[in-house]
């Protein structure tokens, strides 16, 4: 049995992780900003470092795995687009970063770090905010969304995706991940229905947007689905899988890149 960390374990997707790798007999040390053995606010700098150091004392400075399901979604606000910068980049890779070497402790460590379909299915993301959340840079990738008027929230998320995903398959081959036998993989979500989906569609705008977008399959994704499918990424099956970023959308990605190779 493993020892385990879930960021985002209070709701939606990560929780659904957590009952399962509990049910399975692991132990999970769980991080929310709520209802968790690791209370913190991963939006601020102190925040983070408390959740990083409090989960290695807990977990005795080795871990079998970790989960990175904190996040935000694209809800209206003019602090959005720094909270969801904060939250779903540096919550995951200063996170990641100060968990490296308890991950390379163990034997065939797993990461799965949330993504979404948002990386490959929102046109126009722009270029400079993606590069600024690798830099770390979050006030310059504020500066560049605020410009974008009411659309920012939107595009800060895709761009916080795109971002964790290149940080996923640049992080994933190097010496420090792979070669310390770490997987560093990703899982791309479509819609699924959480209560982050439920918040964007109690928003009228936001409801017809999503409803308007194509989904092969039709409806939403399971929470249920999900996590087994994280769980599946966080098994010996997964040893031969790095630096993937795994699609399941109900067909969206398929859909709008069907003709790339
Ligand atoms: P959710 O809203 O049900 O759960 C997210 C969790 O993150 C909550 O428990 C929340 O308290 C926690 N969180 C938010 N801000 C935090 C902070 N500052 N510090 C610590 N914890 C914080 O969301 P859901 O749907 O389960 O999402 C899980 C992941 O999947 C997120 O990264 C999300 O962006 C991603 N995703 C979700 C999709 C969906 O349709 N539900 C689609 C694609 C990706």
């Amino acid at each position: 049995m493993g020892i385990y960390a879930v960021t985002g374990s209070a709701s939606g997707m990560g929780a659904a992780v957590v009952d399962r790798l509990r049910r399975d007999g692991h132990t999970v040390v769980t991080v929310d900003l709520r209802d968790a053995d690791v209370v913190a606010d991963l939006s601020t700098p102190a925040g983070r470092v408390a959740a990083a150091t409090s989960v290695l004392e807990r977990c005795g400075g080795v871990l079998d795995g970790a989960v990175m399901a904190a996040g935000l979604g694209p809800a209206p606000g003019r602090e959005r687009p720094r909270l969801i910068s904060e939250v779903n980049v540096l919550g995951v890779t200063d996170l990641l970063a100060a968990w490296r070497p308890a991950l390379a402790a163990a034997d065939r460590a797993k990461v799965v770090v949330f993504a979404s379909n948002s990386t490959t299915t929102v046109p126009l993301v722009p270029r400079r905010v993606v590069r600024a959340l690798l830099d770390g840079d979050v006030d310059r990738a504020v500066g560049t969304l605020r410009l974008l008027g009411r659309a920012a929230p939107t595009f800060a998320y895709a761009a916080s995706k795109i971002a964790v995903s290149h940080w996923v398959r640049q992080q994933a081959v190097t010496r420090e991940w792979a070669g310390a036998g770490i997987r560093l993989n990703a899982l791309a979500p479509g819609a699924v229905m959480t209560p982050l989906l439920e918040q964007q569609l109690a928003t009228p705008a936001e409801a017809k947007r999503i409803k308007a977008f194509p989904v092969p399959i039709g409806g939403y994704g399971d929470p249920e689905h999900l996590a087994a499918w994280v769980v599946h990424m966080l098994s010996d099956a997964a040893d031969f899988l790095c630096g993937s970023v795994v699609f399941v959308d109900g067909g969206s990605d398929a859909w709008f890149r069907a003709t790339d190779w």
